[in-house]
């Protein structure tokens, strides 16, 4: 099963999000192997580490983001991935207009699995306080154990790889 969480730069909430879900899933479905992944819909920052607030302040939650590098999303990730989850709405649309068809039930926002988070959006905190770099690490942290709850109830769709049915 391949995730891959989109936001726009690919340096503040989806480099979080790969970083977060990667170790709640590791500790959480220990016997699920997941493949995770981030990118961006713009190109500004592709090759460039995290943002320096969000690596600051995801290591003070024990969160290693150094060796992640921006990208942008590539046709081919609508082939590979089983699930591919924007930290918002702007995004959500983007990823609508550049998927293929069949592709499109495999979108969804990351915040539909923290239902009761108060918000369906990752807010960007590129030009917001530190504070705002705290409350996407506590939303992503919510969404991941939600989507990993999903998961193990089986309630996440079919691995791309496996054809559906008709
Ligand atoms: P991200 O945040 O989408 O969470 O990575 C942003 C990073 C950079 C910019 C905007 C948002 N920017 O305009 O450069």
């Amino acid at each position: 099963m391949r995730i891959l969480f989109v936001c726009l730069g690919n340096i503040c909430r989806s480099p979080t999000a790969e970083s977060v879900f990667r170790a709640v899933s590791a500790r959480e479905l220990p016997e699920l192997t997941l493949s995770v992944d981030s990118a961006g819909t713009a190109d500004y920052h592709v090759g460039e580490p995290p943002d320096r607030r969000t690596r600051e302040a995801a290591a003070r939650r024990g969160y290693d983001l150094s060796s992640l590098r921006a990208r942008v999303v590539e046709p081919s990730d609508f082939q590979t991935c089983d699930l591919i989850l924007a930290m918002d709405c702007q995004n959500l649309r983007t990823l609508e207009r550049l998927a293929p068809a069949e592709a499109r039930d495999r979108l969804g926002l990351f915040l539909d699995y923290a239902p009761d988070a108060g918000t369906r959006e990752v807010p960007d905190p590129y030009y917001g306080g530190e504070n705002g770099f705290e409350h996407v690490l506590d939303l992503i942290e919510t969404a991941s154990r939600g989507l990993c709850e999903a998961l193990r109830a089986g309630a996440v769709g079919q691995p791309a790889h496996v054809p559906r049915a008709g």
